[in-house]
């Protein structure tokens, strides 16, 4: 017989069973009292009255503490009154830690500020929203690594200590590295995948990569995660295939697994119903001519940022990639586009609802040549990239990938307009604690 857990009540509909959780709220009404449990998978209510009690499990009861740890033993009920459909009609309390009454559990029911809800942030995720969230978070991660070990892709893991820059040199987070001077937190996996996809084909890496911005705005950590596929042998159609597949099926994946978090965060699922491929496509040129029709005035050239994405993202009821942007506006690895030089061969996936970039892509330059001269222009220190040259002199292929941002993409299936509550404990600017 499997452990009881809450989200399994119904299995156990008429069974004797123990609950190990916590108490959530107690609400009485004359000689019934109603404590409400959760366990880490949901809320249940539970029921114990006057007339059928010992006088002991009556005033245990009475006496309960929210967060109190406890033991409940009872049995299931159907009870299409009680939330989730079942109850827990009590015949024992066994309580494991009393929230003392003159020092309670700080985060009440009612609403907080939200300052104070991520100073108590190892507090707040056992909220039921939270907790959802952090179910969907694990359910999009779940989903993405299914989808890329379905199609034969290795997990190669990346370094988080590197001796230089991936995406620019303004984001860095540096510290000193023993006898061998600066060291960096990587900004992104993707130049060391690179070389393990010239050993193994298809790729991907999954990790925290930091980036020192200096930028307060819903969409930005300092440290987030993200996933990185790369594949040797691969053009920018390639990629943007990719993306919309793998998008497509963690959006099908919450839809299916998620029911109930959906319902939590109060997530309308018609939205992510709607999310059939394919998905938009839009080149940098088409997608100026949009925003200018809607008063923008970004010159061409520049890349899109944050306001410009979020017109773009509003105008869309699905995921739009736009592709082949300037290249003097994204990174020194981009491949430019050999029909117009001065396009780079990447894309960047924009969700939809205002949330914004959650994939960034490109395919790589694979000249020798190149990748040299964009180094010098970039002002980046050839000897710490001679490996990363090499890749270029033995066996150089057409190849690329793309990172995925597990929190935007959080927040976007979950309806969360800040990504701070997509992960369980942010980074950011001003914030560091817990
Ligand atoms: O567009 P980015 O910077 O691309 C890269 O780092 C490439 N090297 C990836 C690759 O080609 N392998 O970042 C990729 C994604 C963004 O689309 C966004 O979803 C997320 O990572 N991201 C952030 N998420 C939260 N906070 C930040 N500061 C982020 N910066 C990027
Ligand atoms: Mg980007």
């Amino acid at each position: 017989m499997a452990e009881f857990t809450i989200a399994r009540a119904a299995e156990f509909e008429g069974q004797e069973v123990a609950l190990r959780g916590w108490l959530y709220n107690l609400r009485e009404s004359g000689k019934i009292r109603f404590p409400i449990f959760r366990d880490g998978t949901g809320l249940m209510q539970a029921v114990v009255t006057k007339a059928d009690a010992s006088e002991e499990l009556w005033s245990r009861v009475g006496a309960l503490t929210q967060e109190s740890s406890v033991i409940a033993r009872g049995t299931v009920r159907r009870e299409p009154r009680a939330p989730g459909g079942y109850e827990l009609v009590l015949r024992d309390l066994e309580v494991v830690q009393t929230v003392p009454e003159d020092d309670p559990y700080p985060i009440s029911l009612k609403e907080h500020g939200v300052d104070f809800l991520l100073r108590h942030r190892h507090l707040w995720v056992r909220s039921p929203r939270q907790a959802a969230l952090l179910r969907l978070r694990h359910e999009v991660c779940r989903a993405a690594r299914e989808f890329l070990d379905s199609q034969g892709f290795i997990e190669t893991p990346a370094p988080i200590l590197t001796p230089a820059a991936c995406e620019g040199t303004t984001t860095l987070f540096g510290l000193d590295y023993f006898d061998l001077g600066r060291a960096y937190l990587t900004q992104s996996g993707q130049l060391y995948i690179e070389a393990t996809a010239a050993a193994l084909g298809k790729v991907y890496c999954f990790g925290p990569p930091f980036r020192a911005e200096k930028s307060k705005t819903r969409r930005h950590l300092t440290e987030f995660w993200m996933l990185e596929p790369e594949l040797a042998y691969a053009t920018l159609d390639d990629l943007m295939e990719l993306a919309e597949g793998l998008v497509a099926h963690m959006v099908a994946s919450v839809l299916e697994r998620c029911r109930r978090e959906l319902e939590t965060l109060e997530r309308d699922p018609r939205k992510l119903e709607a999310l059939q491929r394919p998905f938009y496509r839009l080149s940098y040129d088409e997608a100026l001519k949009l925003l200018q029709q809607k008063g923008s005035q970004l010159p061409w050239g520049e890349d899109l940022g944050g306001a410009n994405e979020t017109l773009l993202s509003e105008h869309f009821d699905k995921p739009v990639i736009i592709h082949r942007y300037p290249a003097k506006a994204k990174a020194f690895y981009m491949e430019p586009d050999p029909e117009r030089p001065e396009l780079a061969l990447c894309m960047d996936m924009l969700a939809p609802e205002g949330f914004g970039e959650i994939v960034g892509g490109s395919q790589r330059v694979s000249s020798y040549e190149l990748l040299r001269q964009r180094l010098r222009e970039h002002e980046l220190p050839e000897e710490v990239f001679s490996w990363y040259l090499d890749l270029r002199k033995y066996g150089s292929v057409p190849h690329g990938g793309f990172g995925l941002g597990i929190e935007r993409t959080v927040a976007w299936l979950a309806g969360v307009p800040h990504i701070r509550e997509a992960i369980p404990f942010p980074r950011m600017l001003y914030r560091i604690y817990p």
